[in-house]
Order: C-alpha cells, then sequence, then structure tokens
C-alpha cells in the first residue's frame, strides 16, 4: 500500500464537542484545511441545534466556505430534513450514522438501532436521486459509554446493513476510544468478512492513546481510510469523557513516514490547526503539532 486517504472530520466532530465555537471559526477552519492537499473534508451536520448547538446554522456554512476543486465536502443528516437542507446548499457527500449499541443509539439520536436504519432509508433513497454519495457510520464498535463491551457480531450486522442500503464506506468508530491494537484488528477481520476492505474507514478517538497503534494494526488488513481531527479537537457530546478523535497531524507524519502518501501538507495542516486551537484558546492535543511548532518558535527566536 502507497497511497492513503485520510478524512477530515475536525470541523465536525472536533468542533461539535467545542463550547461556544462560532460560525466564523467553523468557516475560517474548513477554508484553512481545504488549503491543505486534503480531498475530504467533513465539514458540519445538519442535526438538531437543540441536540447540538455548535453544529447549527450548517446551511450558511456550506454557502460562506471557500470551496476548492478537488475537495468533497461532506455532513452528517441523521434525516430526511436534515438530508433536504444539506441537498439546498449544495454539499458533496453525506453520512448517516448508526450505532452497534442501543443504549448509545437511543442517547445519541433517540431512537433505537433498529428504527435508526429504517430512517436511514428515505435518506439513502433521496441521496441517490440527487446523486450525491451517502458514507455510513457505526459508532461504539469497540465499546460504549454505556453498554461496556460491544459484540463483534452487532458491528458486522450494522455495518453489513448500512453497505447493502448502499453507503458507499462505512466508517467504523471507537467513539469512546477505549480500542486497543489486537482487539480493533479482530473486529475489522470480522467486518471485512462483509464488506470489503475497500469500502471501509477508520475512526479511532484517542481517548486512551492507543488510536495511532490502532491504525497501524489496521493497516496490515490493507485498510486504506482514516478519520482524523486536525490538532486532535474533539469528543462526542454523547459519550462522555470521550476525547478528541486521531490528530490528523499524527496519522499523516505516520502515513508518511512508512513511505505512504496522504497529499497532505503537514505544514499547512499544522497552521490550520494552530489557527483554530489560538481562536478557541487552548493547544493542539497533536504531539506532531506540539513539537513542529516548538521546533518553528526556536527557529524564529
Ligand atoms: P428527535 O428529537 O428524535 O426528532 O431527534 P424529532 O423529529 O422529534 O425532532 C426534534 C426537534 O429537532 C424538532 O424541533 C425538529 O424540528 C428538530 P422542535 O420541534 O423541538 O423545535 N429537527 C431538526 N432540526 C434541524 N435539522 C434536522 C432536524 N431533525 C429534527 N435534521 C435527531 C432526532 C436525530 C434530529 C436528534 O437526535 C439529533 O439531532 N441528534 C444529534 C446527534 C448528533 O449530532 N450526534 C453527534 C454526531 S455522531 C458522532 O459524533 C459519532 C461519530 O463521530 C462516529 C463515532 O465517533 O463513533 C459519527
Ligand atoms: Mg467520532
Amino acid at each position: 500500500m502507497n497511497q492513503a486517504k485520510i478524512v477530515e472530520v475536525g470541523p465536525r466532530d472536533g468542533l461539535q464537542n467545542e463550547a461556544g465555537v462560532t460560525l466564523a471559526q467553523r468557516i475560517a477552519l474548513v477554508d484553512a484545511l481545504s488549503q491543505t492537499g486534503l480531498k475530504e473534508i467533513e465539514a458540519g451536520s445538519f442535526v438538531s441545534p437543540k441536540w447540538v448547538p455548535q453544529m447549527a446554522d450548517a446551511d450558511q456554512l456550506f454557502s460562506r466556505i471557500n470551496r476548492q476543486p478537488g475537495v468533497r465536502y461532506s455532513a452528517l443528516t441523521p434525516n430526511l430534513r436534515g438530508l433536504e437542507s444539506a441537498l439546498s446548499v449544495g454539499v458533496d457527500g453525506v453520512a448517516v450514522f448508526g450505532a452497534a449499541s442501543e443504549s448509545f443509539s437511543q442517547r445519541n439520536i433517540n431512537c433505537s438501532v433498529a428504527e435508526s436504519l429504517e430512517r436511514f432509508q428515505p435518506v439513502m433513497a433521496a441521496a441517490r436521486e440527487a446523486n450525491v454519495p451517502v458514507r455510513g457510520y457505526v459508532s461504539c464498535v469497540l465499546g460504549c459509554p454505556y453498554e461496556g463491551d460491544i459484540e463483534v457480531a452487532k458491528v458486522v450486522e450494522v455495518a453489513q446493513t448500512l453497505y447493502q442500503m448502499g453507503c458507499y464506506e462505512i466508517s467504523l468508530g471507537d467513539t469512546i476510544g477505549v480500542g486497543t491494537p489486537a482487539k480493533a484488528k479482530a473486529m475489522v477481520a470480522a467486518v471485512a468478512q462483509q464488506v470489503p476492505v475497500s469500502a471501509l474507514a477508520l475512526h479511532f478517538h484517542d481517548t486512551y492513546g492507543q488510536a495511532l497503534a490502532n491504525v497501524l494494526a489496521c493497516l496490515e488488513l490493507g485498510i486504506t481510510t482514516f478519520d482524523s481531527a486536525v490538532a486532535g479537537l474533539g469528543g462526542c457530546p454523547y459519550a462522555a469523557g470521550a476525547s478528541g478523535n486521531l490528530a490528523s497531524e499524527d496519522l499523516v507524519y505516520m502515513l508518511e513516514g512508512m513511505g505512504i502518501d496522504t497529499g497532505v501538507n503537514l505544514d499547512a495542516l499544522v497552521l490550520a490547526g494552530a489557527q483554530i486551537c489560538r481562536s478557541l484558546n487552548k493547544a493542539p492535543t497533536s504531539r506532531v503539532a506540539q513539537a513542529w511548532l516548538a521546533k518553528h518558535k526556536e527557529k524564529q527566536g
């Protein structure tokens, strides 16, 4: 394998958990990321602003970002209403999000796993009609904040159903970042028996510092698509204690160091992360960003 695809989820998964983030800050982040060579940016969510106020006004965000050719700007759409709003502002791709845990599904989208899959049917149909590709997320693939361990069979079942419904890619989410490499690899291997490896993406949160190790383990299975968030932003509003996603800078640094081309300019990526962190008044959790920024400060000083 000599190429990997990175799906940048910082503006969505990252910022959905940042209290007080403004629309202008969200737009500035998407625009900065658009200059890094990233080809896929999940820019927002068309969800209820009562549930996730940080993602409000996604229509305005999509109308105001400076879209770059060759970059796919996508958004989460949990229901038909979300999809219709997303289509009205010309999103390039949408994502439905289900879970392998009943309790998480209830807390996150207020319905059972089976109900969610039914709710996605009209979303899939309308997206197909509009020629917009749909990604499918499965949350809690390596553990649930409410139920603890999750059966691999349940992960396989939900992933397979989403794939059969027409999702072009299934992103397997370790929502609370509890997975370890051998467990992650076994889970992915089980899903890969039902969904082609080329249609799988991995979405690791880094709560327990295992995300990069999990990526490395799963590269051995032939996975080439990974979700990450610049500066390691993020968490999940419905998973207490879940920290940010795997940091994009760390992922790019490791993959490029292994000779795997990501197409991403690390310098530009670090600067995009530093900019949003400055405006949120926090430090990037990315170790690579911290090292890069320290080195450049040293040079300047
Ligand atoms: P509900 O309450 O069951 O649905 O919410 P409802 O149809 O009864 O609607 C409730 C209210 O929301 C109504 O407003 C609707 O109009 C409004 P009210 O009458 O109370 O004023 N509404 C909407 N507004 C805007 N856009 C919409 C929309 N739909 C309804 N599309 C719903 C169901 C799914 C909408 C709700 O539960 C929700 O928005 N949940 C948010 C879920 C979310 O965004 N979670 C975080 C993202 S998932 C994640 O982070 C995991 C992931 O990263 C992978 C991983 O790490 O595992 C993807
Ligand atoms: Mg997530």
